[in-house]
């Protein structure tokens, strides 16, 4: 069996998945050092020997010699052959596999092999003879062992010289043209990237999976990076991780950075624990990937505006998956590329020593806009730092509570009143959110989403009953196309996916055509309409509960009886409406 193209591959498949996760469900577990341990389900013992490895997503009991990994575990515990385990994995967490007749994988090594053949014809270009490549990276005061260990290439400036060299290998055009080598125009070919300076993207499995190509002169776009396709997705990979695990491991902690020069200038200055979210915000499964290799991340993003939103952003994502981050902010330059290049090694060290944590560097992101001196300008940070304690641990809001009580001479019992508020501010924290989603824009559309858009597709009729749960909708992306149905539904009562197609940009259309492929509902509409917004629900619920405990955990001699009757009352509701949905998942 052959998993292909639109679904995910076994190897997506385990970089999504956590075994800690999947064991700790049906084995108790307990943290023993970097390590999980259990009694282990596979023989009969008091003592546990059962070790599972977070780092290497393996399990191995000392007892009995059982040893492998999630699908290995997954086959024994619940007695399955492989193609059984990969399926209940994949279904238990929502991953879209796609089942092929058979040699998906071999498709899948050929692919790899196109990739690694094109990176080393760039490198050719880039090391044997004069080329604009080679001089612009000097120019920029890379030097040669750098390049050589990043790979470094040149895409020379001749319409088809790549294109003519497969050719000449025999290797078809289809796949050169899916893997974003080269393109076609009026039955000709042409060569993808030319007059770029070309950076191998490596999984961390060392297979080169695309490329990014930095224009020498001013053309357009700055850099071009290889499409989305079988085998190179941007969302689950993190520039360079395949050159800086080991680096990552050994000082504990990673580096996040925007762009492929932060990190090979970061590299070269000496700091090597580095990877790049390669432009996008950052998605959950990249801070999974991560964390394979580390529970610390700091991230070091540009100077500007966007650069200090996705950093918000990825804050979320990354604290969601338990990830210690905190947020650097670089203060000479605009990125940490031209910040090591000035200043040095020792300076960034420093700015890494003092990058904020989680909580802080919110505060302080609240604090910016306000003038504390002013009795206004107090009340509205306390509201806003309210707001941001609110979704943190009782644990931690207790000390920040007792922090901001001392910095603004404001009674802790009245910040705690704040934060416990009213109905009101709840409303209030879910405007919030939603606006924050507007801005932080989330690029990928999700399961859910994808789901409820293929629904409509099928059955634009649902688009009606849709229209009760916009809020569902959380990415940019989900949310454009949803808006596209709406006016196409409101203008005509139907649509066509060609309708929607016309609307988007050719990589959001590729993207959404192959989202939404590998997803089937005709004919059961209704009910995968209904399941879906009933996970949706429940999820909102299970949240509310959590905000709703923190905020009774915060409570104390001082807060009003009533407040917490309320607030109980509010959170027995919850609770009763978690389990009318069947409970937590
Ligand atoms: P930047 O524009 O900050 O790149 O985008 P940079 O690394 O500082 O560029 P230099 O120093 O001028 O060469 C950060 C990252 O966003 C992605 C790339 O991954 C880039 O490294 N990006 C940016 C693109 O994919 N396309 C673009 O057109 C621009
Ligand atoms: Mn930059």
């Amino acid at each position: 069996m052959g998993f292909n193209s639109g679904g995910a591959t076994i190897e997506d498949l385990k970089s999504q998945i956590n075994i800690v996760d999947v064991i700790g469900r049906v084995v108790p577990l307990k943290r023993a050092g970097a390590n999980y341990k259990g009694v282990c389900p596979f023989h009969n013992e008091k003592t546990p020997s059962f070790v599972v490895s977070e780092q290497k997503q393996i399990f191995t009991c000392f007892g009995c010699g059982a040893t492998g990994d999630v699908i290995e575990f997954t086959k024994r515990y619940y007695n399955l052959d492989f193609g059984e385990a990969v399926e209940k994995l994949a279904k238990e967490h929502g991953i879209e596999l796609k089942i092929a007749g058979s040699g998906g994988n071999q498709e899948r090594e050929k692919y790899y092999e196109v990739n690694k053949e094109a990176a080393r014809f760039f490198y050719r270009a880039f090391t044997e003879g004069k080329n604009a490549g080679y001089t612009y990276m000097k120019k920029r005061g890379i030097e040669d062992a750098i390049l050589k260990k990043f790979g470094i290439g040149y895409a020379d400036e001749s319409w088809d010289s790549l294109y003519q060299y497969f050719r000449a290998k025999g290797v078809e055009e289809k796949i050169l043209l899916e893997l974003g080598l080269i393109s076609e125009k009026n039955g000709k070919y042409y060569d993808k990237f030319r007059n770029r300076v070309i950076f191998p993207i490596i999984n961390t499995s060392g297979k080169v999976i695309g490329f990014g190509g930095r224009a020498i002169g001013d053309a357009m776009p700055k850099y071009l990076n290889s499409p989305e396709n079988k085998i190179f997705q941007k969302k689950n990979n993190i520039y360079a991780l395949n050159t800086t695990k080991q680096d990552v491991g050994k000082e504990g902690y990673a580096i996040l950075v925007e762009g492929y020069m932060d990190v090979i200038s970061l590299y070269q200055g000496g700091v090597r624990n580095v990877g790049a979210s390669l432009g996008t915000a950052l998605t959950e499964n990249q801070a999974k990937l991560l964390k394979r290799y580390t529970r610390n991340v700091i991230l070091s993003y540009d100077a500007d505006a966007a650069g200090q939103a996705a950093a918000v952003r990825g804050l979320e994502v990354l604290s969601a998956e338990d990830i210690k981050v905190k947020v650097l902010h670089v203060t000479d330059g605009k990125d940490p590329d031209e910040y090591i290049k000035k200043n040095g090694k020792e300076a960034f060290l420093k700015l890494v020593s003092g990058a904020l944590p989680m909580i802080d560097y919110k505060l302080n992101a609240a604090k910016r806009e306000l003038d504390l001196s002013t009795e206004d300008g107090k009340i509205d940070y306390i509201k806003k730092a309210s707001e941001i304690l609110r979704k943190v641990s009782p644990a931690s809001a207790d000390i920040y509570i007792k922090k901001l009580s001392h910095d603004l001479k404001i009674a802790e019992g009245a910040i705690r009143m704040e934060i416990l508020g009213n109905n009101n501010n709840v409303a209030e924290t879910i405007h919030v959110r939603k606006n924050n989603a507007e801005t932080e824009s989330v690029q990928y559309i999700n399961n859910l989403e994808a789901t409820l858009l293929k629904v409509l597709l099928v059955n634009p009729y649902f688009s009606e009953k849709m229209l009760e749960y916009q809020e569902v909708f959380e990415s940019d992306s989900g949310r454009k196309v949803l808006n596209l149905m709406f006016e196409k539904y409101g203008l005509s009562g139907t649509f066509e996916l060609s309708d929607i197609m016309d609307n988007l940009e050719p990589e959001e259309s590729k993207l959404l055509t192959e989202t939404l492929d590998g997803i089937i509902v005709a004919g059961n509409e209704e009910q995968v309409f209904d399941e879906c917004i009933k996970k949706w629900k429940l999820n909102q619920a299970v949240k509310k509960e959590q905000e709703l405990i923190n905020r009774l955990s915060l409570a104390d001699e001082e807060t009003s009886s009533e407040a917490i009757k309320q607030l109980t009352g509010e959170l027995m509701q919850v609770q009763k409406e978690i389990n009318s949905f069947g409970g937590r998942k």
